[in-house]
């Protein structure tokens, strides 16, 4: 069932204020996976860095007058900066040029809340919203925190990585304050090399934490790399591979939450499936 027959559109924030765990690549093969489903999806690049605009094909240097820094600015200015990138992926890209001016945005009024006023204009023509959030808990973030109602926390097992779990909780249960809601986690998307007991106790101990919230880990895998460095995904780029089949995986299971329905009468269409 498309949700947004339901009505309902489902907005996704893929945070950690560490850099380098995965946000970037979960978000996108996240939003390939949707629209392979044929699930409208819009995919919302808030890092300056780009990495999701250069993964979906966008050259930065083409944006640099309409990108997610003019939403921040002026929500109204949306729809003049989406991208299409296929038939039901959408992007708005990101530019550099964010990374100096977000300090600037900060003594805006409602500089918290612009990406949500922007977002709820189009909410009608999409089934979900994505966000890549940069590596930092700064407005970027707390704009994409103030309208998901759903959170993935991509993770890489190093030891210094817990550290950061607690602080990124403080944050969600402060936007659940003020927005009155409750938010989703879905606890955290590990990436891991399963051979290596290092990366066995670190999933071990994210279970004790976060329970049944532990998503099934994404394996490392170069072919994950090697997309990128292709400016795309692996999932469209080269589904059979290990990463890409546990994006699928991961995909799958964020689908089967979209309603209570027997998931024999679901229609899962995902690239590369081969149950
Ligand atoms: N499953 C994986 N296997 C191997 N490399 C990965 C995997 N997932 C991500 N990477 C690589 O790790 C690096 C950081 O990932 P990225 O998604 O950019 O992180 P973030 O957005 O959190 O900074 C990138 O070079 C990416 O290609
Ligand atoms: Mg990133």
């Amino acid at each position: 069932m498309n949700p947004r027959v339901e009505g309902m559109t489902r907005v996704i924030a893929i945070a950690n204020q560490k850099g380098g765990v995965g946000k970037t690549t979960t978000a996108c093969n996240l939003a390939a996976c949707l629209a392979t489903a044929k699930r409208q999806t819009l995919l919302i690049d808030l890092d300056a860095q780009s990495n999701a605009t250069l993964t979906m094909g966008v050259d930065p240097r083409d944006i640099r007058e309409r990108n997610v820094l003019h939403v921040l600015k002026n929500p109204d200015s949306l729809p003049r900066v989406m991208i299409e990138i296929d038939e039901c992926l959408d992007l708005v890209p990101a530019h550099i040029d964010l990374s100096s001016e977000e300090y600037s945005l900060i003594n805006t009024m409602g500089a918290e809340t612009q990406i949500k006023k922007a977002v709820k204009q189009v909410m009608e023509d999409y089934d979900y919203v994505l966000f890549d959030c940069p590596p930092n808990l700064g407005i970027c973030t707390r704009n994409a925190f103030q309208c998901a109602t759903e959170i993935i926390i991509p993770f890489d097992p190093s030891p210094y990585s817990f550290d950061g779990l607690e602080k990124i909780r403080d944050y969600i249960a402060r936007a659940e304050q003020d927005r009155d809601i409750q938010i989703t986690t879905y606890g955290v998307l590990c990436r891991a090399q399963l051979q290596r007991n290092v990366d066995k106790d670190a999933l071990e101990r994210l279970q004790q934490l976060f329970g049944k919230r532990t998503l099934p880990p994404i394996r490392q895998n170069i072919k994950v790399v090697e997309a990128s460095a292709e400016r795309t995904v692996v999932v469209w780029n080269e589904p059979s591979a290990i990463g890409a089949q546990d994006y699928i995986k991961f995909a799958k299971a964020i689908l089967h939450m979209e309603s209570s329905i027997e998931s024999d009468s679901f229609s899962l269409r995902v690239v590369g499936d081969q149950q």
